[in-house]
């Protein structure tokens, strides 16, 4: 019998426009007393989600893990890690959540498997072992070393020798995390049947783990040296080329758009390269649905560093970038923006402006208070990079340490044991979730009014139109449908952008008045309805 014709691809679904809501489940809230936060732990703060007013919440890795790098070494892609609650904590969430309107992402990590789990215990077992094609494996150099000079992401060779069978295998990260071979059709399947388990288990969509780092170079070539005038982010996308982002890789998701597609599943891609059109390419009808647009969680508070990156990606993504701030990778941008109140009012300006873009905004959780990183006293390190010598990455605990829910409560709220990563010497009672709550100023209730706001803008997001303003050297204008968003970078200023309504801004700090235009304070950012749309209510 002849196959069934593929279902036709969708172009848009719940995923346009949705806001994300990232909870890096470890450290969001911990049900059992054991100090690592779980499902059962979310599951008691659907409220907070659902108040927040997101679409979705994408969690990152939860299935079983020896826990190397916190789960994105998996053992076991088919079920949930007993330690975040099994499959029981999985179903609870999932119902609490879609009675809430929210859909359910989760983190599937194709690039690599943990070195425990049964794929990889049988291939080590000798050249012929069952499983053994799984995985990237070379022979030695003539000399005897490594088979190319490849460095992995975390530091050091990307070769690790296998005494048994004489050969290397590949990783792009860890030793334990080794690198599945995309180019076996066997291993393509097995990720087919995965991604269908889960979608058919009620689940919305998946981040897919490092989505450009499939494939390695067929011809095993050595990378060049990075010349040292080059700018990090494409020195790091040259020194990583030979197994990250070669060019056969988009082609490889069509089969799981097709299978996304007959269960109405996002997949959202962390692609990270530096150039927006290179993650474009693997955004398409029949590729990943949507990408995030990394560097954007890189930039610091510079008004032409962020106009050229957005103006770039605008363009490039075409309505189908994710728009993250922080994540569990990088400095959170109240950090990153200076810290302190400065900090804090900086990332709402940013997260304000990156809400009305074509696409979607991702919030990693704690973000909504405003938080700075965590800062961990020294030897209580978690993360696998740290005292792995130079990496391309530095430690990321500071963005990981766990949510602060209530002063009043043992470790804020997160846990009654002890916490698995402190919660960071710098955290305050005015950084909690219970602190915030009742307070019209705070982080969480401007990131709330945003998001409430910007629901009811359906100009805006009918549209994937971006017009950028010219209004001098220290703001940054745009104008999508009938809202115009301005954010200013410099002191406080006033601009005509013509007759409008002012909708909701990033701080107090922000006037319209008929006849002296928009006054705008220092790092903040103000959405405005335009002209035509003014006399409407
Ligand atoms: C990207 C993830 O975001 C990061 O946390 C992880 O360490 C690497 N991929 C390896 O899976």
């Amino acid at each position: 019998m002849d196959d069934p014709p593929p279902p036709p691809t969708t172009t848009t679904g719940w995923w346009s426009g949705a806001v994300g809501y990232q909870v890096y489940v470890r450290s969001f809230a911990d049900s059992t007393g054991d100090g690592v936060g779980d499902l059962g732990g979310v599951l008691a703060h659907v409220d907070h989600i659902a108040d927040l007013g997101v679409d979705y919440v994408w969690l990152n890795p939860v299935f079983p893990s020896p826990g190397l790098d916190h789960g994105y070494d998996v053992s076991d892609y088919t079920t949930i890690a007993d330690e975040m609650g099994g499959m029981p904590a999985f179903e609870a969430l999932r119902d609490a959540l879609h009675d809430n309107g929210i859909r359910l992402v989760m983190d599937v990590v194709p690039g690599h498997t943990s070195s425990a789990h049964p794929w990889f215990v049988s291939a080590r077992r000798g050249r012929d072992a069952p499983h053994r094609d799984f995985f990237v494996w070379r022979d030695p150099a003539p000399d005897g070393g490594p088979p190319t000079n490849w460095e992995s992401v975390f530091g050091g060779s990307a070769w690790e020798y296998d005494e048994r069978s004489g050969q290397y295998w590949m990783h792009r990260f860890l030793p334990d995390q080794p690198d599945l071979d995309w180019r076996n059709p066997a291993v393509r399947a097995a990720f087919d049947d995965i991604l269908s388990l889960w979608f058919e288990r009620g689940l919305d969509g998946f981040r897919v783990d490092v989505a450009q780092g499939l494939l390695a170079d067929p011809e095993w070539a050595d990378v060049p040296d990075v010349p040292p005038d080059m700018p990090r982010a494409q020195g790091n996308d040259l020194r990583l080329s030979g197994f990250m982002g070669r060019p056969e890789t988009p082609a490889l998701y069509r089969s799981w758009r097709r299978i996304a597609d007959r269960h109405d599943a996002l997949l959202l891609g962390e692609v990270a390269l530096s150039s927006p059109e290179a993650v474009a390419a693997y955004l398409s009808d029949d590729l990943l649905h949507r990408a995030f647009f990394l560097p954007l969680q890189h930039t610091g508070w510079n008004r032409d560093e962020i106009a050229e990156m957005l103006v770039g990606a605008v363009a490039a993504g075409g309505g189908r970038f994710a728009w993250p701030q922080s994540s569990h990778d990088d400095p959170r941008a109240a950090t990153r923006f200076g810290g302190g109140a400065t900090g804090t009012r900086r990332a709402l300006a940013f997260l304000h402006l990156v809400a009305t873009l074509p696409g979607n905004p991702v919030i990693l959780a704690g973000d909504e208070l405003g938080l700075e990183n965590g800062l961990i006293p020294a030897g209580l390190a978690q993360d696998p990079v740290s005292g792995r010598g130079e990496t391309l990455v530095a430690s990321r605990d500071g963005s990981r340490t766990p949510m602060p829910w209530d002063a009043e409560r043992p470790n804020m709220g997160f846990t009654t044991g002890t916490p698995w990563l402190p919660l960071g010497a710098n955290r305050a009672a005015a950084d909690t979730v219970a602190h915030q709550r009742d307070d019209p100023g705070s982080p969480l209730q401007r990131t709330r009014r945003l998001l409430e706001t910007r629901r009811g803008l359906t100009g805006m997001l009918a549209t994937d139109d971006v017009t950028w303003l010219d209004l001098g050297p220290d703001l940054l204008g745009l104008r999508r449908g009938d809202v115009v968003v301005v954010c200013n970078f410099g002191p406080s200023t006033t601009v005509d952008v013509g007759r409008c309504r002012l909708l909701v801004a990033s701080s107090d700090d922000a006037v319209v008045d008929d006849r002296d235009g928009v006054s705008i304070g220092r790092d903040t950012t103000v959405l405005l309805r335009a002209a035509e749309a003014v006399t409407s209510p």
